[in-house]
């Protein structure tokens, strides 16, 4: 059966024009404007790739990739954007975007992506070969190296521990292997993350309700603590709670039991607590938004896990690491990367740190087609960022401008001489600037 794409973009004209590119490569392609209508199509004929356009009126393209990876991680999803910003890049990283492609699109690129997906296409869906938690965290670090000592103290005991880092760092790894190591492994790991729950669900999540406690509560429902029971709790993005709900899970970790939502009776929970946040808590301890009494109980020992631009000696060995896992995956037999590729990894940032590395090189090997892993396998961005002091200079003055037409065009509606008149320029200079940047005049 052919390789099946899905496209979502709110411009029905990018829709139409690239399902009709698509299909005349030998693709099936569908199309919606309408992002509320993926979950359906993901049921009823679930694509093999899916498109996504970033900036969509009714929901944000990189929320629509995360509620479609939450129900299937394993289709690949690229999205595209008027302007990649990086803090889109980042957020669309995170939650596992193959790529990002800037409109735009360069069309051969896009075509060579799809192809090379279509190729791999079942190899993919088998899953990562699970190892165990030692295995599984890789660095050189001294830090990190520390870090692994307080894992192997920590994890036999009962005591809480929150760990802190950037997006993409590490902390559930950490988590997970704390799990492991302790007392409790046999019991139930429950993992809730409290960013990704409305308000108004977050307590019944966490403590359960009883029947009828609200309109909808028809059964009784055990939250995570009670699921929990035994074993461990993971806390996920505790930055996010709000002061109601830290009031109520002090409470809880203070007195050992809880009581579901409409409900009078005391539950008793025995778990053990493991949070985690990439906020600054210390921070918002001094702002008034986290407790420091509720901070306090459940920092017993703290875990700060370094970004990886701090840690550069590890990208040569964790490349090589998920190089290793992907070949396995992919039934490549990469045997490494060449010095260019280092070179361009060691000078890039990282902002989404090893998440980010990890689907660098997931891509890369998809893509590669000779002994080594070439700066060619690389997603371009990459590329723009290891080039000369002066040519990265060119690149900031381009994305600058590109951002300024842009928010101009905004401001006046898309008329372009208003757009020229805001930018204090001539029209013919806005056209000619914007032919340059690639923005169709
Ligand atoms: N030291 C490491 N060795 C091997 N893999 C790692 C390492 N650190 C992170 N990873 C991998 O990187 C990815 C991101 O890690 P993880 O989910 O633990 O990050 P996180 O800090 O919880 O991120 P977020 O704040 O975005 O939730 C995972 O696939 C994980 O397996
Ligand atoms: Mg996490």
């Amino acid at each position: 059966m052919a390789f099946n794409v899905l496209i979502v973009d709110d411009e029905i004209e990018m829709c139409l024009s690239l399902s009709e590119l698509l299909t005349s490569h030998g693709y099936r392609a569908r199309h919606t404007t309408l992002p509320g209508e993926v979950p359906g199509l993901l049921t009823e004929d679930p694509p093999d790739l899916i498109i996504v356009d970033v900036k969509m009126p009714v929901m944000d393209g990189v929320a629509l990739l995360k509620e479609v990876k939450e129900r299937s991680r394993s289709i690949p999803v690229i999205m595209i954007s008027g302007f990649a910003s990086a803090e889109n890049v980042v957020r669309a990283m995170k939650y596992g975007a193959m790529n990002f492609y800037e409109k735009p699109l360069r069309i051969p690129e896009l075509l060579n992506e799809v192809e090379q997906l279509a190729r791999t296409n079942g190899v993919r869906r088998r899953v990562e070969p699970p190892l165990p938690p030692s295995f599984r965290v890789w660095s050189v670090n001294p830090r990190m190296r520390e870090i692994f000592r307080t894992i192997d103290k920590v994890g036999p005991t009962d005591a809480s521990v929150v760990i802190t880092g950037e997006s993409g760092t590490g902390k559930e790894l950490v988590a997970d292997a704390l799990h492991t190591l302790s007392h409790r492994s046999a019991k139930p790991f429950v993992k809730i993350n409290c960013a990704a729950i409305p308000e108004t669900l977050l307590e019944s999540e966490l403590f359960g309700h009883e029947e009828g406690a609200f309109t909808g509560a028809h059964k009784m429902h055990r939250g995570k603590f009670e699921l929990a029971d035994g074993g461990s709790l993971f806390l996920d993005e505790i930055g996010d709670l709000s002061l109601d709900t830290q009031a109520k899970l002090l409470r809880v970790l203070q007195e050992r039991e809880l009581t579901r939502v409409g409900g009078s009776r005391a539950v008793k929970a025995d778990v053990r607590i493991i949070a985690a946040t990439n906020k600054n808590i210390a921070q918002m301890i001094a702002a008034g938004t986290f407790r420091e009494d509720l901070y306090y109980r459940m920092s017993v020992i703290s875990i700060a896990l370094p970004p990886l631009r701090e840690r550069r000696e590890d990208l040569g060995l964790l490349a090589g690491y998920f190089l290793l896992q992907f070949n396995e995956q992919y039934s490549k037999q990469i045997q490494g990367l060449s010095p260019e590729v280092r070179q361009v990894l060691l000078a890039h940032n990282w902002p989404g740190n090893v998440r980010e590395l990890k689907n660098c090189i997931e891509r890369a090997v998809i893509f590669c087609e000779t002994a080594e892993l070439t700066v060619d396998d690389l997603p371009r961005q990459y590329i723009d960022y290891a080039v000369s002091e002066q040519a990265t200079l060119a690149n900031a003055y381009e994305s600058v401008s590109r951002q300024m037409i842009l928010d101009a065009l905004e401001k006046s509606d898309g008329v372009k001489h208003k757009a020229a008149e805001i930018l204090r320029i001539h029209r013919k200079t806005l056209y000619n600037k914007m032919k340059k940047l690639g923005l169709e005049p």
